[in-house]
């Protein structure tokens, strides 16, 4: 009993009835709890085959993280009275990845079919354990395990170019990968500001293209380009010996490295240091931040040398990295400089290209056929498809989940990586409470709730999933600790995606484990989120009725609200149940933690309540699939958008808005209005007019007013009322057009359709 106590005590790890505090993120597919526990004492034997080399490494790596947390050194295959042993077998049902884990008083097996499980099975066990050194006993108490992943493809993406972070972090990210089960390191190697792997055949292209003018205490997209002769110090590179060093430790925890080389755009620090690379073949330096003007970025796609040199780098690259896929970029290339390039002119004329879109492509496909030539994938961002798609190309999905959907329906491979919810520079919580991000916002919960199978896929075409992965842009990224802040904790609940069965997920349940993690972060000095403590405020309709729920996603967070339009503080009511709204109000809320207000800011929403509350809409066009807001209640749901583009705006995309109102019976009104938004940069942009009609049968319509856009179409972001107000008229049926107003003149989308978001049809 004395003993059992003391393990209690000094574990922590073991609750009072002497259970295990299952710590384990990601989730183990099956996992069971005995009586009785375990412990690694200073005579534990590391018991495998040492004939199977593959086993010593594992065996070797147990060992140190064994001592790493203890001091002890326990030797390999000693007799002894207890022991942790590592076998390889042949394991139904577990995959390449799986691992059995069981805990019996006197050993702890981990058995599989493969290396890579069995280092699974120690990643698991060492989660069991405390996470820095303790003189603590190492209790486990006993359990069985079996476990094996839901996705192929677990990924994390690191921009080295944008910043430069140095060979140790990247093993540090490599360790919190391996740590988390995620198997694929997407090393973003090369872009517009900064080239960062040795190439020998190249040498200026890190004696250049790795060093840029400092320009970092200016805004992002704001900096002036440098002018040549300037001194270009800030950045680096890696050496070929350092990247095959890293690729030997990544290997041992399971982590392929896939090196992206930007290609044809994003790649004006190449350029930099070979100028016959663009079309144009001026001299430049690379570029200082997020401001294109003057420089080429794109190498020039009727020029042979230029290919030429891509396959000598490529090849390079292929023989330092093992990895069966090759990322090449491929996103977001300006077509500008072809267009006014008489060999990528030529070029379009002697293969037949219609446009500059599939000279894209026939620059990927030419690049994809070296590529398979040497018994590798290619993979590549989403716009891979536009022009036409590489014969065996993988794709990236990125801009959302359509490029992936489509590519999926093609029977190609697709990695999911939708801006929403996976790219980790986007902010986690209030961004008026965070460090300066680069936009959107992406909470531990909205990663956790995603799922990398879209609904639009069968059974079939989900097969094309490989899997999802987080990206990390450094533009607003400037240090190895913000690095940690970004991806800690929302990488955990990636890793649950990616790892554990959909159907098991449980919020509350991942919540409750991740605060060891937390715990351990903060023994180990590594920097994280402390949480999202804005609270969710969520309207919804229930038999006609509006209600608001309010949600937190802190741990053991309680919410506090007003609706009068003061602050909320301690002495404001606690939500417990939905509230129903029954006039317009605005909502404030704050998160309470321990009787501690979390939120700096309350969040806020305002409700207007009008004669079209829960009055069901029909629509001539469909809402996009990706900006549903509240689903098809959204335009009568009371809610006002704000400038937050996801929330509560239906976005309809390069068509008119066209909407019916069904009031249920005839009622009397006065006046129509429709909100709407505009937002430059996404291509939102207000109607051209927005025209309102009304009807008493639903077939005679007669049209009320017609209220024309007064806003400046190069105005960045405006909220936008189209009032329409008239003598008292009797109606039941109202029809709202709002005229789809093409993007500008100036505006990278000139001359093309745009989108249209609204958010409320308010009818008074
Ligand atoms: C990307 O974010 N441009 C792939
Ligand atoms: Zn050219």
């Amino acid at each position: 009993m004395k003993i059992f106590l003391m393990s209690i005590f000094l574990s922590g790890f073991l609750n009072t009835l002497g259970q295990q505090f299952n710590s384990i993120i990601p989730a183990p597919v099956e996992m069971k709890t005995l009586p009785g526990n375990f412990s690694i004492g200073k005579t534990t034997t590391i018991k495998f085959n040492t004939a199977q080399k593959e086993l010593y490494a594992a065996a070797q790596f147990l060992k140190d993280h064994i001592n790493s947390i203890s001091g002890y050194n326990l030797e390999f295959n000693k007799p002894a009275t207890t022991m942790l042993e590592l076998k390889l077998g042949k394991i139904n049902d577990i995959g390449n990845e799986g691992y059995l884990l069981s805990v019996t008083p006197s050993s702890i097996n981990i058995t599989a079919n493969t290396k890579t499980g069995i280092v699974y099975g120690l990643q698991s066990l060492f989660q069991l354990l405390p996470a820095i050194r303790t003189n603590a006993a190492l209790t486990v108490s006993c359990m069985n395990i079996k476990d094996y992943p839901r996705f192929k493809w677990r990924g994390m993406h690191l921009d080295v170019s944008r910043h430069f972070f140095g060979p140790e972090f990247v093993k540090k990210y490599i360790d919190l990968m391996s740590q988390y089960k995620f198997n694929t390191f997407h090393w973003h190697l090369t872009d517009d500001q900064g080239w960062r792997i040795e190439i020998k055949k190249y040498p200026l292209l890190t004696q250049i293209g790795a060093w840029r003018v400092d320009k970092n205490n200016i805004t992002w997209s704001s900096r002036p380009q440098a002018q040549l002769g300037e001194q270009a110090n800030y950045g680096g590179y890696y050496t070929q010996e350092q990247i095959k060093d890293i690729i030997k430790y990544a290997a041992l925890r399971n982590i392929t490295i896939v090196p992206e080389i930007e290609m044809p755009g994003h790649s004006a620090a190449a350029i930099a240091s070979y100028p016959f690379l663009s079309c144009l073949q001026q001299a430049q330096l690379p570029m200082t931040g997020g401001n294109y003007t003057n420089i080429s970025s794109n190498y020039c796609a009727g020029n042979d040398s230029a290919f030429t040199f891509l396959e000598n780098v490529l090849t390079e690259v292929m023989n330092l990295f093992p990895s069966q896929y090759i990322h090449v970029g491929g996103d977001e290339v300006d077509k500008t400089s072809w267009k006014n390039c008489p060999k990528c002119q030529e070029r379009m004329k002697k293969e037949g290209l219609k446009n500059e879109e599939e000279l894209q492509s026939y620059f990927i496909k030419r690049i994809e056929k070296f590529i398979s030539s040497k018994k590798r994938k290619m993979i590549g961002w989403d716009e891979i498809l536009e022009g036409g798609l590489a014969p065996e190309a993988t794709v990236m999905s990125w801009r959302g989940e359509a490029g992936g959907i489509e590519a999926a329906k093609m029977n190609h491979n697709v990695v999911m990586t939708p801006g929403t919810p996976l790219y980790f520079d986007h902010y986690q919580a209030d961004p008026a409470t965070e460090p300066r991000a680069i936009g959107g916002f992406n909470t531990l919960k909205r990663v956790y709730d995603y799922n990398p199978i879209p609904k639009e896929l069968d059974e079939q075409q989900s097969k094309f999933i490989l899997g999802a992965q987080a990206n990390l842009w450094a533009e607003f990224i400037t240090t190895s600790k913000q690095v940690e802040y970004m991806v800690l904790p929302r990488m955990l609940a990636l890793a649950e995606v990616l790892w554990s069965p959909q159907a098991a997920k449980d919020w509350n349940n991942f919540n409750e484990r991740l605060q060891y993690h937390l715990k351990a972060f903060d023994q180990k000095g590594l920097n994280y989120s402390k949480g999202n403590f804005k609270v969710n405020i969520n309207p919804s309709i229930q038999d006609g009725k509006l209600l608001v729920s309010l949600s937190t996603e802190a741990y053991k967070g309680q919410v506090y609200y007003t609706s009068d339009g003061t602050t909320p503080d301690l002495s404001s009511k606690k939500y417990t149940t939905p509230i129903s709204i029954d006039s317009s109000v605005t909502i404030k809320a704050i998160t309470v933690v321990d009787g501690k207000i979390m939120s700096a800011i309350p969040a806020q929403q305002s409700f207007i309540l009008h004669k079209a509350i829960g009055k069901n809409v029909s629509y001539t066009n469909p809402v996009s699939p990706y900006y549903r807001a509240n689903g098809p209640s959204s335009l009568t749901d009371g809610v006002r958008g704000t400038e937050e583009i996801g929330k509560y705006w239906q976005g309809f995309s390069e068509k008119d808005m066209i909407a019916t109102v069904d009031l249920g019976q005839s009622e009397s009104i006065h006046s129509l209005t429709l909100g709407c938004l505009q937002h430059y940069n996404d291509w939102i942009f207000l109607p051209q007019f927005v025209k309102f009609e009304t009807s008493e049968n639903g077939v005679d319509f007669e049209e009320v007013k017609t209220i024309i856009n007064p806003i400046d179409m190069n105005q960045k972001t405006a909220l936008y009322d189209f009032k329409a107000t008239f003598a008292q008229r009797n109606v039941r049926y109202i029809r709202v057009t709002a005229k789809n107003n093409p993007c500008p003149p100036g505006h990278s989308g000139a001359g093309k359709p745009s989108w249209i978001f609204t958010d409320e049809l308010i009818v008074q």
